[in-house]
């Protein structure tokens, strides 16, 4: 398994530094039903707008219902196939269009879906698995295969699973990603203060 644990400008909690979306699964690892309960419950106390918890997700393990495993996974885009055949969990979130109490258009259902997929992540990593998101899947083809309703819309496919021991078991092009420095922008051209586009400084 590498280290790939976040070089940050400060420290921040190893849970964040160390979350990270590989793509080297353990097929021979599945994900309990304890562990899964877990990470669920850290979606479903995520915070939403007005409590509304307008996200859905959809579970598909492989070891329990391998057809519907295979049917969510014949939607992958063929470059996620070439890893995600290794994944022993998927999971599909959803983002509901509208406020359940009130039937009002809620405009901030994909920042929640976000969010609660985030939150299980960190659990996720917290219980020693990992989480990959994908949006590389054909969404229409998930919806007609799993009857989603049309107020709710697909966002991300969730692998979810333990780290391979090692990225030699991808294809070569696969492992290069795999391998390729973790590197994000500078604080300051993604967080502003004082302006738009004026960069926080410390
Ligand atoms: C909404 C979303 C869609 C993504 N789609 C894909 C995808 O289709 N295939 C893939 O290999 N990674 C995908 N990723 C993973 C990102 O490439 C990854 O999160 C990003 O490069 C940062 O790397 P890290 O999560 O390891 O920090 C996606 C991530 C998100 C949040």
């Amino acid at each position: 398994m590498q280290d790939r644990k976040a070089q940050t400008s400060v420290p921040i909690h190893d849970l964040m530094a160390r979350r990270w979306s590989p793509r080297a699964y353990d097929l021979s690892r599945p994900v309990s039903r304890e562990q899964l309960q877990t990470v669920l419950e850290a979606g479903r106390w995520a915070p939403s707008c007005n409590g509304d918890e307008p996200w859905r997700y959809l579970i598909w393990d492989r070891a329990r219902d391998p057809e519907g495993f295979q049917k969510a996974f014949d939607s992958l885009s063929e470059n996620n196939k070439k890893w995600v055949k290794n994944v022993p969990l998927l999971m599909l979130s959803c983002a509901g269009s509208n406020f359940q109490a009130t039937g009002k258009p809620n405009r901030w259902t994909q920042h929640d879906t976000g969010a609660a997929t985030v939150s299980m992540a960190l659990q996720a990593t917290a219980l020693g698995l990992v989480i990959h998101q994908m949006g590389g899947y054909d969404a229409e083809k998930v919806r007609a295969a799993f009857n989603i309703p049309a107020e709710y819309t697909p966002m991300a496919m969730i692998a979810v699973g333990y780290e391979a021991a090692s990225p030699d078991i991808l294809d070569d092009e696969t492992k290069a990603k795999e391998l390729r420095p973790r590197r994000r922008q500078p604080l300051a051209e993604r967080f502003f203060e004082g302006g738009w586009g004026k960069g926080v400084q410390f």
